[in-house]
């Protein structure tokens, strides 16, 4: 692939559950090939940062798995836009590793964000003496701060009047909800349009705020909020329902549709170079992004592939 060429890059690799799939395996084994991919890779800019790892880790599955991404990571630096970013998904027992090496390849300046998706659910390992594990994590870099595109997200939440009470929200005498904020920088002449449009509360001690109106949806009260890092609305592969199509670990539109929105535009070409049942490439395509999907699986790109003809 070009050098360059790419503007948005998502990668699923597979670590954390030690399950061997009917697709494909995640399960690591330290061998004499992981050996010789590691000393190859001592001049490379993740030489530190694969020794440190060692010296930590010692040479067990943690290690190969992270000597396999680690040229794989080279490349995929080598193909991002000077706009673009990459967002790699990993799990809390592998993430503070991947991130080492994320920092050697991008640059520890180009870390943006550690995105929590908490999933929801009982959680893994919930009946084991410790807490459910539901979330993974997604490290967010960009390639050159300075040119990254982000295009700002937005969440609607929903609330009973009794929560938006709860927040200090009220109803005027139509009904309508509506919150407030300070004046701010408002002159005197915009006060008065706005206090003309209705917009202007007077609190009981005479300060003056300004109202913003709310939606309401099936009585609820809608506020639709700047997306941060942690993501707590996209529920995981256990509700699916009909995006469901039996491949492991699959992902939810949702989460890549959000990522693809934030990351790229229209035309853009997304890369997800391990693309198992396709979800960024089925999300690009709605989207209008040109794509690019690799996987080792054959059933992985033959899903894939039916996923994107359907649409
Ligand atoms: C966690 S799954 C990705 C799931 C995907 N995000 C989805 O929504 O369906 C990881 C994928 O990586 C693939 N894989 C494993 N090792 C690979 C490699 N070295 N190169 C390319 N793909 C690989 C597996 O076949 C598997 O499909």
């Amino acid at each position: 692939m070009p050098d360059r060429s790419v503007q948005l890059i998502y990668l699923d690799p597979p670590f954390g559950s030690g399950g061997r799939y009917r697709t494909f395996s995640d399960r690591w084994r330290w061998d004499e090939p992981d050996r010789a991919a590691f000393d190859a890779l001592a001049a490379s800019p993740l030489g530190p940062a694969l020794s440190a790892c060692r010296e930590l880790l010692g040479e067990g599955d943690l290690l190969a798995y992270l000597v396999m991404l680690a040229p794989r990571l080279l490349e995929l630096r080598r193909v991002l836009a000077p706009s673009g970013s990459i967002y790699l998904h990993c799990d809390p027992t592998s993430a503070h590793y991947i991130k080492i090496l994320m920092d050697a390849v991008f640059g520890r300046v180009n870390f943006r964000n550690e995105i929590i998706w908490a999933y929801g659910g009982r959680g893994a390992k919930s009946g084991a003496r410790q807490l459910g594990r539901n979330h993974d994590v997604i490290l967010l870099y960009s390639c050159d701060p300075s040119a990254a595109i982000y295009r700002p997200q937005t969440v609607r939440r929903r609330y009973s009047a009794r929560e938006a009470r709860h927040l200090g929200w009220r109803q005027d005498e139509a009904g309508r909800w509506f919150k407030t904020a300070p004046r701010g920088d408002y002159t005197d002449a915009s006060l008065v349009r706005l206090d003309a449009a209705g917009r202007v509360h007077r609190t009981h001690s005479g300060h003056i705020r300004i109202k913003y109106f709310l939606e309401t949806e099936d009585d609820m009260i809608v506020d639709d909020v700047l997306l941060g890092d942690t993501w707590t609305d996209i529920p995981d592969a256990m509700h699916l329902g009909h995006e469901r199509t039996g491949y492991p670990t699959q992902k939810p539109l949702a989460l890549l549709r959000r990522i693809i929105l934030a990351g790229s535009d229209r035309g853009d070409v997304v890369l997800d170079p391990f693309c198992g049942s396709g979800t960024t490439l089925v999300a690009a395509a709605e989207l209008g992004r040109a794509f690019i999907g690799m996987d080792l699986s054959e059933e992985a790109i033959r899903i894939s592939r039916e996923r994107i003809i359907q649409l």
